[in-house]
């Protein structure tokens, strides 16, 4: 039992620092890590050179929910705010796809930090495809001795979140949000984003 324990962390370790860039924590044998954000799989529908915007809505999206998403990104001490941070941000749209090669580059946004280090862009709950749960991707691009972070948004309550190699341990969940109203009624989600240095 004990070898299987001892296997099981060297596992684990390995993950933590060879693929997300965070710094493993033990505490009586409780596992958890700095306040660096998790990585995601990028998949294969990034498109570079998406337009400088903080909105993704458009006129047929009717039936979707409107929604705010903001944060923070901060550097490795966990409290400084990065500003000028480039974030592009991608989703598939209300028919579950995503566009490819249109100038309109829909349901795409390139965005960036402002200086107290915070984000914002406006769009829509997209619907699951593919069996995936409803997501929303973030490429932070390298900035300032901070290495690149492709990561993804998940909605709390959504049933098709299952336990996989992106959403496995429990700093995962941190990047799995509760949506609320805010002061204007409108639906919000807060993701505040960590980054590891190169
Ligand atoms: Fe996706």
């Amino acid at each position: 039992m004990q070898r299987r324990n001892f296997v099981k962390v060297l596992g684990l370790s390995a993950f933590a620092t060879s693929i997300s860039g965070f710094e493993l924590i033990e505490e009586k044998g409780i596992f958890s890590t700095d306040c660096t954000t998790s990585r995601d799989m990028i998949g294969p529908f990034f498109r570079n050179n998406a337009p400088l915007r903080n909105d993704l809505s458009y006129p047929e999206i009717v039936n979707e929910i409107p929604i705010l998403v903001k944060g923070k990104v901060f550097g490795n001490d966990c409290k400084t705010p990065l500003t000028k941070v480039k974030i592009d941000i991608w989703h598939c749209d209300h028919n579950k796809e995503y566009d490819m090669d249109s100038d309109e580059f829909r349901c795409r946004g390139t965005i960036s930090t402002d200086l107290e280090g915070c984000y914002w862009f406006k769009t829509f709950i997209p619907p699951p495809y593919a069996g995936r749960p409803k997501h929303i991707h973030y490429l932070i691009h390298e900035h300032e001795g901070y290495q690149k972070l492709a990561t993804q948004l998940y909605f709390k309550g959504d049933k098709r979140i299952k336990k996989n190699n992106w959403i496995k341990y429990p700093w995962d969940q941190k990047r799995i949000l509760e949506v609320y109203k805010n002061e204007d009624g409108l639906s919000a989600v807060d993701l505040d984003l960590y980054l590891s240095k190169i």
